[in-house]
């Protein structure tokens, strides 16, 4: 087994990793390694469309408090506005940044960035729309991902691609290195360092209808768990309004910026009724319940299950420069071409607002006094900063990758500078292997593809945008059943070599845990909160809920502790669009 030694280790190479990497590698005497399981520009962040959200002013009036407040509101007043307000001012900085390494920005006619409107982005503490997206047409986490890479590739950055994260290797409370396994090889490699940064995304695959890629099974989340460390605020997954139609797919909130609109089956703009100030640009959970209730009241369009997104009125020359993707994803997807036919959406898992529990130098915290795991870092849609609270706005994904992505790398440099190597415990890759064994010599009845559509659906009709007691109550027992069926699994292959069949088991592994996690925290909250919304509990409950979730594994089962929300500047209001 080969053991190598790194300064830092980075696990995943979407916009977090490839950041804090670059951070890193401006130190010529760390020795710096990111590890993906995928090629690093086929990373989840390239598939961000719409752009990212920064209070340039570069068309009208705005300020990073504006951006800070809209955040706050946007996430129902669950976010850690210390960490929000770091968020919306870096967020800048960043952009800037990203113009000066090369990054092909969609462009105003004297030169400037050009911005446009996303939902819940406002002017003057919520009075209407505001240009505060940047962009490159609609493939701006593609360029985001390029352009990160070629830096990294030009400072000499250590990849190595296509290996697959299977451990962490912690030594008495400090972290020491990661087990991955080399896909070519099928070689357990064992990476002894300093410190780790888990940038790993999301695990929008617990759904059955998402916009998120086959990968994204939450390997770093569902790692840290069984590591010990407790995950934060796991009850709040946001569903994006416009998905294709039963595909998921993503179109982005950009069709809406520009000027598109969503009609019910009657032709009736229906987000007049529910945000008659933002209306189509109102944040996305307020969005996603809206279409539930036309289509459960009979208006889905033909008494579908879907609504119609309309862009005609836009014109082809519009929507050829600034949504060309999506005019491309909708004639190849659903055979429609959106200058002269509406199409059909419906709301698609996007993103987890929860995740690892970090600090705002993202270094992973173990406990409600904000305890750091020497060593350990988190950014990007795994971790949970937490400033996106109970929902987030469209574009602070890529602000949140970007500006702490860039914090991590920047603090892992110096705890690199003031630590030594640690010792490795006595076979590293023991547990792994033990694992890997057990799938690949198992025998039973069970297949990893109907276990996970199975898990996918209990998730889609118990835990996606509506939620109540009894429905989450089926849903923890039946993923209570799948994990022991998941004990039974069998592989057609056990070969060593390119063995997608042993890493797909292992995701379901995943998968599983954190599915339980959701459900479990879900079934806790008793309150309706951003993306969470429990029927059997129609309000916001500030009084018993203004609080995060900390969910930990203890004892073969899992117990619920609790941390306050840290509010500096925006207090609480009822959260009218
Ligand atoms: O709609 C979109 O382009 C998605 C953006 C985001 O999730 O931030």
């Amino acid at each position: 087994m080969t053991v190598h030694k790194f300064d830092a280790v980075i696990i995943g190479a979407g916009g977090a990793g490839l950041w804090a990497a670059l951070e890193l590698s401006k130190h010529p005497d760390l020795k710096v390694a990111v590890l993906s399981k995928l090629y690093p520009v086929r990373s989840h962040t390239g598939t961000a469309q719409g752009g990212i959200g920064a209070a340039l002013a570069n068309l009208e009036e705005d300020h990073w408090e504006w951006h800070m407040f809209d955040t706050v509101k946007g996430g129902d007043y669950l976010v850690d506005q210390d960490a929000a307000e770091v968020l919306c001012r870096e967020a800048i900085e960043t952009v800037y940044e990203l113009e000066h390494m090369g990054l092909p920005f969609s462009r105003t006619p004297e030169g400037k960035i050009d911005q446009r409107r996303f939902g819940g982005h406002t002017k003057n503490y919520g009075e209407a729309p505001v240009r505060r997206s940047c962009y490159a047409a609609d493939r701006t986490g593609h360029m985001i991902l390029q352009t990160l890479y070629q830096q990294c590739i030009k400072n000499n950055v250590n990849f190595f691609d296509e290996y697959h994260f299977l451990d962490l290797i912690l030594v008495e409370g400090r972290t020491a290195g990661v087990v991955a396994l080399e896909i070519k090889s099928g070689e357990l490699n064992v990476f002894q360092a300093k410190t780790v940064l888990l940038a790993t995304g999301g695990f929008g695959k617990i759904y059955k209808i998402t916009s998120n890629a086959h990968s994204l099974t939450g390997d770093g989340v569902s790692i840290a768990f069984r590591r010990g460390i407790p995950l934060e605020d796991m009850e709040f997954f946001q569903f994006h309004p416009t998905g294709i139609y039963k595909l998921g797919i993503l179109l982005t909130e950009a069709m809406r910026g520009e000027g598109g609109k969503l009609l019910n089956g009657e032709g009736e703009r229906f987000m007049e009724r529910y945000a008659p100030t933002l209306l189509d640009l109102a944040p996305r959970d307020l969005i996603s319940r809206a279409m539930y209730l036309e289509i459960r009241e009979g208006r889905g369009v033909g008494g579908n299950d879907y609504l119609h997104l309309d862009v005609r009125h836009l014109g082809k020359n519009v929507i050829l420069a600034k949504l060309p993707d999506m005019l491309d994803f909708v004639r190849t997807y659903v055979g429609v071409d959106m200058t002269q036919e509406m199409v059909p959406v419906q709301p698609t898992a996007h993103y987890a607002m929860g995740g690892i529990p970090t600090d705002i130098e993202g270094r992973v915290v173990t406990d409600e006094k904000n305890t750091p795991l020497p060593g350990l870092y988190a950014a990007g849609e795994c971790a949970c900063v937490s400033v996106h609270g109970g929902n987030r706005l469209g574009t602070n994904s890529l602000v949140d990758i970007l500006v702490f992505g860039r914090r991590s790398g920047r603090d892992m440099a110096k705890f690199v500078k003031d630590n030594e190597l640690p010792e490795l415990p006595k076979e590293p890759e023991g547990a792994t292997r033990a694992e890997v064994s057990r799938l690949l010599n198992s025998r039973g009845p069970e297949t990893v593809g109907k276990l996970r559509e199975e898990l996918q659906q209990t998730m889609q009709d118990y835990a996606g945008v509506f939620r109540e007691e009894d429905g989450l109550a089926s849903a923890l027992s039946a993923l209570g059943e799948l994990k022991q069926r998941y004990r039974r699994v069998s592989l057609q292959d056990r070969g060593k070599k390119f063995n997608t069949d042993l890493l797909e088991a292992m995701e379901l592994g995943y998968l599983l845990d954190i599915a339980e996690a959701t459900v479990y925290s879900a079934q806790n909250r008793t309150e309706s909160r951003g993306a969470h919304w429990r029927e059997d509990f129609p309000k916001r409950d500030d009084a018993n809920w203004l609080k995060h979730t900390l969910l930990y594994r203890k004892d073969g089962g899992l117990e619920v502790k609790y941390k306050p929300v840290t509010i500096t500047k925006f207090q609480p209001q009822e959260r009218k669009y």
